[in-house]
């Protein structure tokens, strides 16, 4: 059935909150997004998230279907993240499979549908092509960056055949995937014995496959092999094989891709032939302020349903145990570079506030910087560097980090007859910090006092952001430099995790990549239910000048990922 966008009034794209059970009995809790009215006459998709994201995360898609004429139904899987009940630690892909089944019987029972278009993403679109090939309630298939071959996505995450090891009896127990501790030996045997797991069990899938399909392959995506899904797509002649340039396997990361899959997957459902091409004509575009409202909604709903079970001092204490990992890869050094440079001269005597300096890289590299200058050209001051975190754990290793370098000074400075480098390291939540001004909540130092502040990747992680850049202002000197940064919402770390851990891989590199990932994850989930926030560049621009700085310069680095705002006094 093909839809009439004549019909949609845009402004009245409406979601209701809806729970059915799965067969085990198992609530499912599920958006229906729809503009009301004759609701059976208009065609309908089913839509189901990532591994560890929620359905908030398909809200934008499945806005942009509605303002099309299509029904859309998108669910959080049980014994997941999300709204669903049971436990994460039960976690199984036959229970995905089961999921969508029972969001099919949902529609059935409710609405008399009988066709229903599914769209699924990454891990789930493994299970939406199984499915597929037994359900013929699905009428057509729409994978976007699919995994196709898990066993090679966990050997290229892991660095280990987790699969082979699994089946010649090795147990991991209890373990973390991706971010969430799962029952790591029931996850694999089930998906083994259901064959959902290798490239063959793909194929077998696709190839049964009598409905259409389509798979949105990104071409910057390191965890699908293109050649290995492009095997998958050969196996049927109604498979289609769409490649995204410039995307990764998060999609939504580069907003021109997104928006290209976003056409194609509305023009793709709306129409009756297989794979209608990528001329998508004369869509209907949803309103910007619904989306951001709704997104506000669900949010505020996940955050009770989803309450961290650590403090923030002991999460960025585990963080950073093996943070310094990042140091391996190209992005991350090209980063620290940019933030360098942005901070200015360092002067000789220069005061160098690091602000939330986790193990001290930024200090690091000032360090270094200082150590390869004053070689040449000697300092008559000492240079003073001050780091500032919530954590011991940071900033013991910052301390561990810097001593080094400082002793490396110190044997300059003493043949110089210069005193070396001052390192100095305060324990202080900027949560405590309030935007408006009161003697309790202040840095201990007074106004002025530095030259140069970096406060790197810090502020997404704060309750009042402003709180501490009103801080800032007060103790930059007029004229002083601020460099501030933020992971960009929807950033995909997978390239600088691959390329972490890409030379020389020791077991402990990879142990410490898989701990970068896993933190990934879980701040992944805290920024989508709200208690973190990624900024675009003109938010972090105007977070900062909204506390009286100026902007100067602003910057995509970090492999693209994150925003560097350079600001004066
Ligand atoms: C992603 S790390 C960045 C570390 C470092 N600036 C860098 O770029 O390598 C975030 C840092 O912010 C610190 N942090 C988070 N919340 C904080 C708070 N409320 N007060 C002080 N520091 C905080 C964490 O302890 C952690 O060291």
């Amino acid at each position: 059935m093909l839809a009439d966008q004549s019909q949609v009034e845009t402004g009245q794209i409406r979601t209701d909150f809806v729970t059915y059970q799965n067969r085990t009995g198992l609530r499912i809790a599920a958006c229906l997004d729809h503009v009301g009215g004759e609701m059976r006459a208009r065609p309908w998709v089913l839509m189901a998230p990532k591994f560890g994201e929620t359905k908030k995360t398909t809200l934008h898609l499945a806005y942009h279907l509605v303002a099309n004429g299509v029904n859309v139904l998108r669910f959080d899987p049980t014994n997941h993240v999300g709204e669903s009940e049971g436990r994460m630690l039960d976690f199984v892909l036959p229970g995905v499979v089961d999921d969508i089944i029972a969001g099919l019987d949902y529609l059935e029972n409710h609405f008399g549908v009988s066709q229903v278009t599914g769209v699924a993403n990454s891990l789930s679109a493994r299970c939406m092509l199984r499915v597929a090939v037994g359900d013929p309630r699905i009428k057509k298939l729409i994978c976007v960056a699919g995994v196709v071959n898990l066993a090679a996505t966990m050997h290229e995450i892991y660095k280990e055949d987790i699969f082979g090891k699994f089946q010649t009896g090795y147990r991991w127990g209890i373990t973390d995937f991706l971010g969430f501790d799962i029952n790591t030996d029931i996850f694999l045997d089930t998906v083994i014995r259901s064959g959902l797991h290798d490239l063959l069990g793909t194929m077998e899938d696709a190839g049964k496959l009598k409905v259409p399909f389509v798979f949105f392959y990104a071409a910057r995506d390191v965890w699908v092999n293109k050649h290995e899904v492009e095997q998958v797509v050969a196996t049927n002649p109604r498979g289609q094989l769409v490649p995204v340039i410039a995307a990764m396997h998060e999609v939504r990361e580069n907003p021109q891709a997104a928006r290209q899959v976003f056409e194609q997957v509305v023009w793709t459902c709306l129409r009756d032939d297989p794979y209608p091409g990528e001329r998508a004509a004369n869509l209907g575009i949803p309103d910007k302020k619904l989306i951001m409202a709704q997104n506000r909604r669900e949010r505020d709903r996940m955050r009770s349903s989803e309450v961290p079970s650590e403090s923030e001092t002991q999460f960025w204490s585990n963080y950073l145990k093996k943070y310094s990992i990042l140091e391996k890869s190209v992005d991350y050094r090209a980063y620290l570079d940019l933030v360098g440079r942005l901070c200015g001269g360092l002067r000789s005597g220069a005061l160098v506030l690091d602000a939330g300096c986790g193990n001290g890289l930024f200090g690091l590299w000032v360090l270094r910087e200082v150590w390869q200058r004053h070689a040449l050209v000697p300092a008559d001051e000492p240079l003073i560097y001050v780091g500032l975190d919530l954590t011991q754990r940071g900033l013991a290793d910052a301390l561990g980090n810097h001593l080094g370098w400082r002793q490396k000074l110190q044997e300059i400075a003493r043949a110089r007859a210069v005193p070396p480098p001052g390192l100095q390291y305060f324990l202080i939540d900027f949560d405590q910090l309030e935007e408006k001004p009161r003697l309790a909540a202040r840095l201990p130092f007074q106004e002025g006092t530095f030259d140069v502040i970096c406060c790197s990747l810090v502020l997404s992680y704060l309750k009042r952001p402003q709180g501490l850049l009103r801080e800032l202002y007060r103790v930059l000197r007029p004229g002083g430099a601020l460099v501030v940064s933020s992971m960009k919402p929807n950033c995909d770390l997978s390239i600088i995790y691959r390329d972490s851990i890409a030379a020389n891989v020791t077991p402990e590199d990879v142990e410490a990549g898989r701990n970068l990932l896993r933190a990934a994850g879980k701040i992944k989930l805290k920024e989508e239910i709200g208690y973190y926030t990624f900024y675009t560049q003109a938010e972090l621009a105007e977070l900062v000048m909204d506390m009286g700085f100026n902007v100067l310069e602003s910057h995509l680095s970090l492999g693209e990922q994150a925003v560097v705002i350079k600001a004066a006094k």
